[in-house]
């Protein structure tokens, strides 16, 4: 039985919601293993908009969905979804929903830690989401987190949390802002454990369990793989490993696991917060697909960067997580536009490049080399066939497709899950 993993190839927010919902029909069981609450998901079911950031996109249909020990949690944040939800008439119950027990917490003050290193860094601030989602990962890393098995454990919580704040004050102290009181935040954790423990659970056994049976499981990603911290455009990017091999890690499940891997792209590109992004338009053409994407965050409000597609990243990205397959979405968004450019490689002075360069100053230093493609008058939203796109867009999408060495296994023409032009189904094998 295969498993399918659907990972972003740009810097998130490639509409991964709607395939991820598609997907999760034919799922026994998805699973969130990075990130946090930094990213957001919207699925478009019937005429009722969905706006998820921490839960798996399988809550929605129903379907059992697990949050991995990858996964960095606002346990606030957590409980007030799983309440909206609800209020939308999703019944998020604990048969249906299961945490990993060794899920690092995402504190309080997290979030103001993460706001107070991005003031520090002035011009160089990375545009993080606010969260925390960073200072959660480098405690984990720096091993003074308090992990969600801790909040059962009196004494290991009043122990760590003395050691996690004996760091944390010593910094807040250096940046003359006000320190943490450890009873504060002890009662505060003390109050969300209740409301947390019927979902805590013993999640990568429950997974091998699932996979002897022979159920499928669906790894959804957050972010995109230009934010891996490895991988990306580091300093800008997000604190986790967003690639397809982190959906093993942050689960505990082996790598042959994660089975047929699933990128998705734009048919351009956006960029929210800082950092190099080579084919940024500041122009009318910019203007246009901001606005007819409708591309503002769905966390933050932040209106997102846009610019062409750079088929030189995607074609880093399906290196880096060996995607079979990639979902293009939101093709009706190039509509009417006369002439398009793709980015085939990039070039710093005479220095021609076909990927992205390591170094952060050539990575900011880099101009696009672009390929001229003709545009198409007509318009492709809702298509749900590719005898209905006009030939010039059929001629994108497999150029495309050359560039970036991956067939486009699925083809988005519009939010509603209808608008999909279906070439391949992962779980279908
Ligand atoms: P953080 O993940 O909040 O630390 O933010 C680090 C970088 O990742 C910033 O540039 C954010 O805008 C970006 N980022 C984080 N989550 C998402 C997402 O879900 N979509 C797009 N960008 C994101």
């Amino acid at each position: 039985m295969t498993n399918v993993a659907v990972i972003g190839a740009q810097w998130g927010d490639e509409g991964k919601g709607k395939v991820v919902d598609w997907l999760a029909e034919r799922a026994d069981v998805v699973v969130r293993f990075q990130g946090g609450h930094n990213a957001g998901h919207t699925l478009q079911v019937a005429n009722e908009t969905y706006k998820l950031s921490l839960l798996p996109s399988g809550v929605v249909r129903g379907t059992l969905s697990i949050i991995g020990n990858g996964v960095v949690v606002d346990p606030w944040a957590l409980m007030e979804e799983i309440e909206r939800l609800r209020g939308q008439g999703v019944p998020v119950s604990p048969e249906m929903l299961r945490l990993a027990e060794n899920a690092i917490l995402i504190l309080p003050f997290y979030g103001r830690v993460d706001q107070l290193r991005e003031q520090r860094r002035g011009k160089g601030a990375i545009g993080t989401t606010g969260r925390g989602i960073g200072v959660a990962y480098e405690d984990k890393a720096g091993r003074r987190a308090i992990r969600v098995a801790d909040l059962y454990d009196d004494a290991t919580l009043r122990e760590k949390v003395g050691h996690l704040l004996e760091h944390h004050n010593a910094l807040l102290r250096g940046w003359g802002a006000e320190e943490i009181a450890p009873e504060e935040l002890i009662a505060g954790l003390e109050q969300v454990r209740g409301p947390l423990a019927p979902y805590v659970d013993c999640v990568w056994e429950r997974l091998d369990a699932l996979r002897r049976s022979g159920s499928r499981i669906l790894f959804e990603g957050a972010q995109g793989i230009l934010l891996d911290v490895d991988h990306g455009t580091y300093p800008f990017v997000t604190s986790s490993n967003t690639v397809a091999a982190a959906a093993a890690v942050g689960s505990g499940m082996g790598p042959g696991a994660v089975g047929y891997v699933l990128g998705i792209a734009k048919a351009y590109t956006t960029r929210v917060g800082g950092g190099p992004f080579p084919t940024e338009l500041h122009d009318e053409v910019g203007a246009r697909l901001a606005e007819r994407g409708r591309e503002f965050g769905t966390v933050t409000g932040r209106p997102r960067r846009c610019g062409w597609f750079d088929a030189a990243a995607v074609r880093q990205a399906v290196s880096l997580s060996g995607m079979a397959g990639i979902a293009l979405t939101k093709l009706d968004v190039l509509d009417g536009i006369e002439s398009l450019e793709v980015c085939t490689g990039y070039r710093i002075g005479d220095r021609m490049l076909t990927r992205l360069p390591a170094s952060q100053a050539d990575q900011a230093a880099v101009e696009p080399v672009y390929e001229r493609l003709e545009g198409w008058s007509e318009s492709t939203a809702g298509a749900t066939g590719w005898a209905q796109l006009p030939a010039t867009a059929v001629k994108y999408v497999r150029r495309v497709e050359e560039l970036i060495g991956c067939p486009v296994a699925l083809l988005s023409t519009g939010p509603d899950r209808e608008a999909t032009i279906a070439m391949y189904d992962p779980f279908a094998d």
